[in-house]
Parts: structure tokens; sequence; C-alpha cells
């Protein structure tokens, strides 16, 4: 089969179309015939070696298709059920194992693209609004990168829960794109200081809890956003990791909560996975969450997308195709 893999970290070019054999599912596991393919910046994370893998390895968290072949003792899937899923290594490729546990039912009415782009960062939205921090009604957050795949989907969430949203994005097209996802404010945060705006926003009074995704540009000024015993979330680094970080910051600066979350941690098991893909599903069927699928690739050229991505070039999902 084809599959996509890296042999040494790198630039987009260290991802080579390889020919593999078709992987066998073992007990407990599934293997996926790959319809459609989520990127994510994690991709970026793991081909850079930032979150290092052992090599030669195929890349890609996030994917639909229908289950193919199933290993011993399987229940929670059978051959021909549509399926997506999301944190599992593997599937930039035209077929994938993964724990039969961990795949989720694709209802008739999300097409398999659909599947692939709501998985990762939808979950991720998902986690982040209702458990991280339960957003509420008179809550106002601050969301990095409003106008990216995770960003627009923050922003419909919680507006959902009532929370009044303020995104910051790098360009005036991105915010566009985030305010008809629903944002109250937009600030572009390439040309003006994100930090004295979000206090004349909040009346000197700063945000309840800021999204924080940018991670080395942004960490610090977003303390100052909070107001105290705000929560500042940083749940990742699209600008480099934050430096390290002295606690005793957190009380100088309002008794702040600082959390760095992962989406591992939230889909502990399967009532829990199965729960937030099931709201996604809905959401995304009845039209009341939109996806934006920003461009599609074919698998082959996974570089290019990679290169889109990590250049800021892209609003919303990136999805590869076989
Ligand atoms: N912890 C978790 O559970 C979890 C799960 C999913 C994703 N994440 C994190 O969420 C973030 C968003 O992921 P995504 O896949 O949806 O990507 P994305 O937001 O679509 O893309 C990254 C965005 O970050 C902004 N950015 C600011 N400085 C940047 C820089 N120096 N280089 C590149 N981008 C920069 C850009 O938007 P502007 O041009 O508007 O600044 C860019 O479009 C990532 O940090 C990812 O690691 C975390």
């Amino acid at each position: 089969m084809k599959a996509i893999r890296i042999h040494n970290y790198g630039g987009p070019e260290a991802l080579s179309l390889e020919d593999i054999a078709v992987p066998e599912p073992k007990a407990g596991e599934a293997r996926v015939k790959i319809a459609a393919i989520g990127l994510n910046y994690i991709d970026i994370y793991q081909r850079t070696g930032l979150y290092p893998l052992p090599t030669p390895v195929t890349l890609g968290m996030e994917g639909a298709g229908i289950v193919d072949a199933i290993g011993g003792g399987v229940t929670e899937v059978k051959a021909g059920d549509r399926v997506a899923y999301a944190m599992i290594l593997g599937s930039y490729a035209e077929y994938a194992i993964v724990p039969a546990a961990k795949l989720a039912p694709l209802p008739a009415n999300v097409d398999f693209k659909s599947g692939a782009a709501i998985m990762l960062q939808g979950m991720t939205a998902h986690y982040l609004t209702h458990d991280t921090y339960p957003l509420k009604r008179g809550d106002t957050a601050l969301i990095h990168a409003a106008a990216g795949g995770v960003g627009l989907l923050l922003i419909q969430i919680a507006k959902m829960l009532g929370a009044r949203v303020i995104g910051t994005v790098g360009t005036e097209a991105k915010a566009q794109l985030a305010k008809q996802a629903g944002a109250d404010d937009v600030i572009l945060y390439t040309q003006t200081d994100f930090l004295a705006e979000v206090k004349k926003l909040t009346e000197g009074k700063g945000a309840h809890i800021v999204y924080d995704s940018v991670g080395a540009t942004t960490f610090e000024k977003s303390l100052d956003c909070l107001r105290p015993r705000g929560y500042i979330v940083l749940f990742g680094q699209s600008s480099g990791p934050v430096a390290p970080f002295d606690p005793g910051k957190l009380a100088a600066k309002g008794s702040l909560f600082l959390t760095r979350p992962s989406l591992a941690h939230y889909m502990l098991d399967r009532d829990e996975l199965l729960q937030r893909a099931n709201d996604l599903f809905n959401w995304t069927a009845s039209g009341k969450l939109k996806l934006r699928i920003d461009s599609t690739f074919s698998l082959q050229d996974a570089a290019d997308a990679h290169r889109q991505l990590e250049g800021r070039k892209t609003t919303g999902k990136i999805v590869l195709v076989q």
C-alpha cells in the first residue's frame, strides 16, 4: 500500500511516499481502509521531532474510512462499518490499524471528508470548552489563532455555551472568517497589541479564560489578558514551545490557573470518546456546527499541505485523500 513516512526528522521534504506492506490487525484492533485523512498541527511537531517518534514512521493522527478487517475479540465494529478516529498514529496511508475501541461509528449523514475533518480538532474544541473549563454565559474567552482548524470550531462551541468570544488572527481575511464563525470581537495580533485591545474590550477587567495554542509568541501576554483567578489554557505551540516558566508568576498575576491539556487525556474511555464524537456528528449534520475545509490535497502531496499549514496560509481544516 502507499504510505507517507519519515525516516529522519526535518522539513516537509522529509515526507516520502513509499510502498509498504498492508498491515494485519491483532487482537482488539481493526484495519481501516482510509478514505480521508485529517491534517493537524501535531503532524508538524512529529515531522520536525518536537514530539519525537521512533522512525521510520507513517505520520497522520486522524482518519475516516471503512473497516475492512478485524482482529480477535473485537466487538465494537465489524467489516464494512463506516468509522472515524483521532490520536492514533499512521493515517497517512491506504490502510491503518486502529484499536477498535478508539473507532467512532460515522453516521450515514456525515461524509468521510467531514468525519476526518471533525474528529481531532472538534473533540479538542469540545473538551476545552466543556471539561478543561466549562464555559458559561457571561464568561469572556480569548481565543488565539481563531481562524485556524481548532479556532473556528472553538469559537462556535464557545458561542453555543453563551460565552463572549474575542479572537486573534493574523490577517484581515482570517478576521472575516472568525467573525462569521461568531466571534464578538477580532484582533489582528500581527498589527495590534492584543493585550491593550483585550483590556480595552473588557473595560480593564480582562478575560476569564485564554485558549492559547500559539505558545512562544503569545504566552506571556496571554497571562496579562486574564482577570484574577482566570484560566490560561495552553494547548499548543504553533509558534514554538513556551520558555521555562516560574509558577510564582501565576500568583503575582492574580492567582491564575494554568493547564497544558492534551486530547489523549480527554478521551480516556470509549464512553467519553463516543459522547464527544456523537455531539460533533449531530451538530455537523444539523448545521449547528459549520466545518470549514480549507483545501483538499492528494496523499502524495502531503508535503505541500504541510507547507501551507505551517506557513499560516490555511483557515479551517486541510484534508488529504487517496
Ligand atoms: N492539546 C491538544 O489537545 C490539541 C489538539 C489539537 C490541536 N492542538 C493545537 O492547536 C493548535 C491549532 O492546531 P490546528 O491544527 O488547528 O492548526 P491551525 O490553528 O489551523 O494553524 C496554526 C495557526 O497558528 C497561527 N500561528 C501563529 N504563529 C504561528 C507561527 N509562527 N507558525 C505557524 N502558525 C502560527 C496561525 O494563525 P494566524 O495567522 O491567525 O496567527 C496558523 O494558521 C496547534 O498548536 C495544535 O498543536 C492541541
